[in-house]
C-alpha cells in the first residue's frame, strides 16, 4: 500500500470577487487546474467590509459549486426558484448544468464571516444536464468522534459514517477535520483520486517524509496513493477534499466552464440573449 506524500505546499493569494468580498484563492491560481478541482476560496473576515457587497447575480455553466459555511449567514437565491438561508455548518452543493443564475448577499451586517466555496468540473456528458441541489443543514451533516478527533462527513466515508453526497460521478471525498495535539488521523483512498488538504488552523505532518512546516491557511495538493496519515503537530483543523479527475480539456470564461472555446462563446452568447437558463 503506497502512502500518500507532500506534493507541493501553497499558500493562497488574497484575492476579491462578486462585489468587493475579500477572500484567499489557491486552486484556480496555483494549481490552476487540479482535475476535477477548479477553484478553491476560502472567504473569511471579521469587517463587515470586506464581505458586505456579497455576490450579486451572476450565471455558472458546466460546474459544481460547494458552498461551506462555517460562520456567518448569506441569503441565496437563484434561477431554478431556490431560495434559502445558509447558516454555520451547512453546505450548497449545486450542479449548475447548463446554467443557473444566482446571488449570495450576506443575511448579517456585522460579525465575523469564514467558509469555503469549491469548483468542480462537470464531464461533457453532464454540463448541459438540467441543474441540480443538494443542500445540507449543519445537523444533518454525519458527524465521527472520538477522544483525538472530530470528523464532519460532508461526502465520502470515514468510520462508519457516510456523507450526504451519494452516486456521484468523481466519487467525491469531503471532510472537515479536527484533531488534537499528538493524534494521528488515517484514511484509505482510492489510488485514482486527486487529493488535497486545505489547513485551517493549527499545524499537521502529513505523510512518512519531510516536508516544511504547514501552518494556518495553506493548501496542500498530495501526491496520489491509498493510505493517508496526518498528526497534529497542534491542534489543528483542515478539510480533506478528494475526487476522481475527468481527465478532458478545459475552456474557461470567468463564471463557465466548458470543454471548447466555442461552447464558452455559446453561453456568453445565450446569457447575453436571455436564453442562458433553460
Ligand atoms: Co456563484
Amino acid at each position: 500500500m503506497k502512502n500518500i506524500e507532500v506534493k507541493k505546499i501553497i499558500k493562497p493569494i488574497t484575492a476579491s470577487d462578486g462585489a468587493g468580498v475579500k477572500l484567499k484563492r489557491s486552486i484556480g491560481v496555483d494549481p490552476d487546474y487540479f482535475d476535477p478541482f477548479l477553484m478553491l476560496d476560502e472567504f473569511g473576515s471579521e469587517n463587515k467590509d470586506d464581505y458586505i457587497g456579497g455576490f450579486p447575480a451572476h450565471p455558472h455553466r458546466g460546474i459544481e459549486t460547494v458552498t461551506y459555511m462555517l460562520e456567518g449567514e448569506f441569503e441565496h437565491e437563484d434561477s431554478t426558484g431556490a431560495k434559502g438561508r445558509m447558516c454555520p455548518g451547512d453546505v450548497q452543493w449545486m450542479k449548475t448544468g447548463s446554467g443557473i443564475i444566482h446571488s449570495e448577499m450576506p443575511a448579517m451586517t456585522d460579525g465575523r464571516l469564514h467558509g469555503f466555496q469549491l469548483w468542480i468540473n462537470m464531464p461533457a456528458k453532464l454540463k448541459m444536464s438540467k441543474p441540480e441541489y443538494i443542500y445540507i443543514d449543519s445537523d444533518k451533516i454525519q458527524i465521527y468522534k472520538d477522544d483525538e478527533k472530530q470528523v464532519k462527513v460532508i461526502a465520502g466515508k470515514f468510520k462508519n459514517v457516510e456523507g450526504k453526497v451519494k452516486k456521484h460521478n468523481i466519487k467525491p471525498i469531503y471532510l472537515d477535520i479536527e484533531i488534537k495535539k499528538n493524534a494521528t488521523f488515517s484514511l484509505s483512498i482510492p489510488l485514482t483520486h486527486n487529493t488535497f488538504i486545505y489547513l485551517i488552523k493549527g499545524e499537521v505532518k502529513i505523510g512518512d517524509k519531510k516536508h516544511e512546516e504547514i501552518k494556518n491557511s495553506t493548501l496542500i495538493v498530495l501526491e496520489k496513493g491509498e493510505k493517508l496519515n496526518i498528526k497534529g503537530t497542534t491542534n489543528s483543523k483542515f478539510l480533506l477534499i478528494s475526487g476522481k479527475p475527468i481527465g478532458e480539456t478545459i475552456a474557461r470564461g470567468g463564471p463557465f466552464v466548458m470543454n471548447t472555446k466555442e461552447e464558452i462563446i455559446n453561453a456568453i452568447r445565450d446569457y447575453n440573449n436571455g436564453t442562458f437558463v433553460r
